[in-house]
């Protein structure tokens, strides 16, 4: 009778059989000196955070295109890539070389199309000596494999870098491009900086929305306002006769005209969360090519006033821009 006791008790002692808690609150600092106070990132006025819980969803595509479409409207902008084990900015926007100095310590951003950036991907150290042979191009045999292998302080520490010593100078907005999932990165960002807003990534598919859902209940436990949805590969534009296909679309994935589920996809979600639908971005392999080559469609297609990309990105950017309050010309 005891042993059953026992282990009824012990079975009710968890949530679950691994000891998880179930639920998703954030834990509480346990520092000495109580929870630490949110601050604002120096001389920036406004953050926006660009993220989703899912991998490989777009993020960081569409974080660049956002800040350079910004720039792009005489927006001072500039970009954190706060991906510490995967960062992308640096082939992004072209940029490599170690951060200079300023007089107080902070780490001076490496600009490009006019938009600064800060990433873990500069900080690197390069590698060993008798490894000179060594590149960074991912197509070449001789690619560094190097991994970063830090955790716990060594990521704290790197984060705390990145959003507090670096010499911004004035700037009117800071995209955050954010990695996958709602792990100590995020934790670190919304227990530490004010964050304005949020702008969450998902493709149509429901496995990416589900994890864009748990991101807003992230952002929304934070005190993060989420600014909206953006639906990345929407829809394929085909290259030779125009016509448009939701590969990943639920529902009516007929010729050219999708309805989404009515009780599903992103616009549904979005309706049911009470934020608002930033718009569409298609599916192209250019904007892939343009994201390698490290000319973010934004810029590439500059000219042409009928790119059906660069219209896309530009549109979520003058949303996303009204929203906070910037002034989008
Ligand atoms: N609309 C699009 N059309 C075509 N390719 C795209 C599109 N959006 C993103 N891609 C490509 O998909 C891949 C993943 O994109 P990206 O790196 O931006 O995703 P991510 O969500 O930041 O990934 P991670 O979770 O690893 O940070 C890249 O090769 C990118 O060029
Ligand atoms: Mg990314």
């Amino acid at each position: 009778m005891r042993r059953r006791l026992f282990s009824t008790f012990r079975h009710l002692e968890h949530d679950n059989p691994l000891g998880l808690p179930r639920s998703g609150t954030v834990p509480a600092w346990r520092g000495r000196k109580g929870p630490p106070e949110k601050r604002k990132i120096r001389d920036v006025n406004k953050v926006i955070a660009v993220s989703s819980a899912k991998g490989g969803v777009g993020k960081s595509t569409i974080a660049v295109n956002l800040a350079l479409a910004l720039a792009r409207r005489g927006i001072r902008t500039g970009i954190l890539d706060t991906d510490i084990f995967g960062p992308s900015i640096p082939t992004l926007l072209n940029l490599s070389g170690e951060p200079r100095l300023d007089g107080k310590n902070c780490l001076i951003p490496l600009t490009n199309y006019g938009l600064k950036s800060m990433s873990m991907g500069y900080l690197l150290p390069p590698p060993p000596a008798d490894a000179k042979h060594l590149t960074s191009d991912p197509t070449s045999p001789l690619m560094d494999t190097t991994p970063i292998t830090w955790r716990g302080l060594m990521v704290t520490k790197a984060m705390h870098q990145l959003l507090h010593s670096v010499s911004w100078g004035p700037l009117d907005a800071l995209i955050l491009d954010l990695p996958p999932g709602t792990g100590d990165v995020q934790l670190t960002i919304g227990q530490e900086i004010i964050v304005d807003g949020a702008v969450i990534v998902s493709t149509p598919q429901d496995i990416a929305l589900r994890d864009a859902v748990r991101g807003f209940g992230m952002f929304e436990r934070m005190g993060v306002p989420v600014l909206g949805m953006v639906r990345n590969m929407a829809f394929f534009a085909c290259p030779h006769c125009g016509e448009q296909t939701r590969i990943f679309s639920r529902g009516d994935v007929g010729r050219g005209h999708a309805h989404e589920h009515e009780n599903g996809g992103v616009v549904a979600a979005c309706k049911r969360l009470g934020v608002e639908f930033l718009g569409d971005i298609p599916l192209d392999a250019r904007v892939c090519q343009d994201a390698d080559s490290g000319i973010p469609t934004v810029v590439a297609e500059e000219g042409d006033e009928h790119s059906v990309r660069r219209n896309a990105f530009m549109s979520v950017a003058e949303k996303v821009a009204r929203k906070v309050g910037l002034d989008w010309k």
